[in-house]
């Protein structure tokens, strides 16, 4: 297939490239030339002698930017479902994580899988994100908690962007959990971290954000701090799971070093989002986790919306809080669950995901001149990708202009 002049007649655009809205745009068209979105807007204003090799019609569906799933740990071995049966039996998240399950037991699996193995095991799930239209995917480490372990997950990470056409951005995530080997020594684990595990995954270019878990199960304020210095150093944005489980003060750390994003949030006060507001942090929703752990605090979405937060929204997709590989189903229960609008909620998992990953200027709209990254969807209205669950209208997809999914033209 041709990556140059590719037109896309016969669809409604949402652009969502306008704040707090859909970016309606009816009976349009929009052209690709090398990659990106060379021209969009009214089909009857098509202009002439556009250099077209390739057309689609969309027959009357809406086209959207490429959907991104801005905060993922994709990469894991092992399974958890015991654990579901657990907490559903009582036990609780923290309970099990601090009896040597949880994150741990995810680690023990993955620690003794190879690449191959983990590759087979991570595949289906990137690709029933793809089939929703996912073009950009957020993929964490943080299963494996020792140098070589910790790289292994980020080249698989890369593996998977290169060879499913999905943009891949990695979070390095050592400070998920203490490892078993450094029980009640999680400061020397933190040297580790910044020490030797952080430079080699920069070494090897395997890291474009530093990730940690400020909790009680965690690490503390100062231990995050402690990462986030060692990732300033190195010229990389931060990421936070903030305030989850407990106020730590997570969201206000996070703001400090101006990180690309605070996420989960639910316990985060006022003066964190205020905070966050300032520093240009985006909040990323994880309704997954909120949902399979059965929370009943609710994030601050009114005063995210107060202080006019970005709010992206994300599937989370881990093994034990929320084993979801369905980015629509996270639209629809933003709405449900946290009360978003769905205009907020395609917001949230385009515009403000894109600005998660820092990736503004570069997909999440569409616009002229940012990367072809699109989703075709057989729906009446983009308010549908919402309201409907367990539903897969996506037609067809393009990242970077080269098609991901869908029918050959
Ligand atoms: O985002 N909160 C910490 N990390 C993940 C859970 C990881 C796990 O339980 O395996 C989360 O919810
Ligand atoms: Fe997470």
């Amino acid at each position: 297939m041709n990556r140059d002049g590719l037109l896309i007649r016969k669809v409604h655009l949402a652009t969502l490239d306008e704040a707090g809205g859909w970016g309606e745009l009816r009976d349009a068209a929009l052209l690709v030339q090398a990659g990106r979105i060379a021209w969009l807007g009214p089909e009857a204003q098509l202009p002439d002698g556009l250099p077209v090799t390739d057309e689609v019609d969309g027959q009357g569906g809406w086209l959207t930017p490429g959907l991104i799933d801005c905060h993922t740990h994709l990469v894991w071995a092992g399974s958890r479902s015991a654990e579901f049966e657990q907490r559903l039996q009582g036990a609780s998240y923290e309970e099990i994580a601090r009896a040597g399950g949880g994150i741990v037991s995810t680690v023990r699996a993955t620690r003794a899988a190879d690449e191959a193995a983990l590759l087979a095991a991570s595949r289906p799930r990137l690709e029933a994100l793809k089939r929703e239209g996912v073009t950009t995917l957020e993929i964490k480490s943080g299963y494996g908690l020792d140098t070589e372990t910790e790289l292994r997950l980020l080249r698989v990470a890369r593996r998977l962007g290169e060879e499913s056409g999905v943009r891949v951005r990695t979070s390095f995530l050592a400070a998920h959990a203490l490892p078993p080997e450094f029980r009640g020594r999680a400061d020397d684990y933190i040297d580790l971290v910044v020490d030797e595990m952080l430079p080699a995954a920069c070494r090897e270019g395997l890291a474009d954000a530093v990730d940690a878990f400020c909790e009680g199960i965690g690490f503390s304020p100062a231990q995050t701090r402690r990462v986030f210095e060692a990732a300033r150093a190195r010229g990389l944005p931060v990421k936070l799971h903030a305030d989850q489980r407990s106020d730590l003060g997570g969201a206000a750390l996070a703001a400090e070093f101006g990180a690309l994003s605070a996420d989960h949030i639910e316990y985060s006060s006022e003066a964190s989002i205020a905070a966050m507001a300032r520093a240009g942090t985006t909040a990323v929703l994880l309704p997954g986790a909120f949902y399979c752990l059965r929370e009943t605090t609710l994030p601050p979405v009114d005063a995210l919306r107060r202080h006019g937060v970005p709010i992206a929204l994300s599937t989370d997709c881990n093994p034990g809080t929320s084993p979801c590989t369905s980015l629509l189903l996270m639209l629809h229960m933003g709405c449900t669950l946290f009360r978003l609008t769905p205009a907020e909620a395609l917001a949230g998992v385009t515009r403000h995901a894109a600005r998660a990953l820092g990736l503004q200027d570069e997909c999440g709209r569409l616009r002229s001149g940012l990367a072809a990254d699109l989703a075709l969807w057989a729906v009446d209205h983009p308010r549908d990708l919402a309201c409907r669950f367990g539903f897969n209208p996506c037609v067809a997809s393009w990242a970077g202009g080269r098609r991901l999914t869908g029918p050959a033209t």
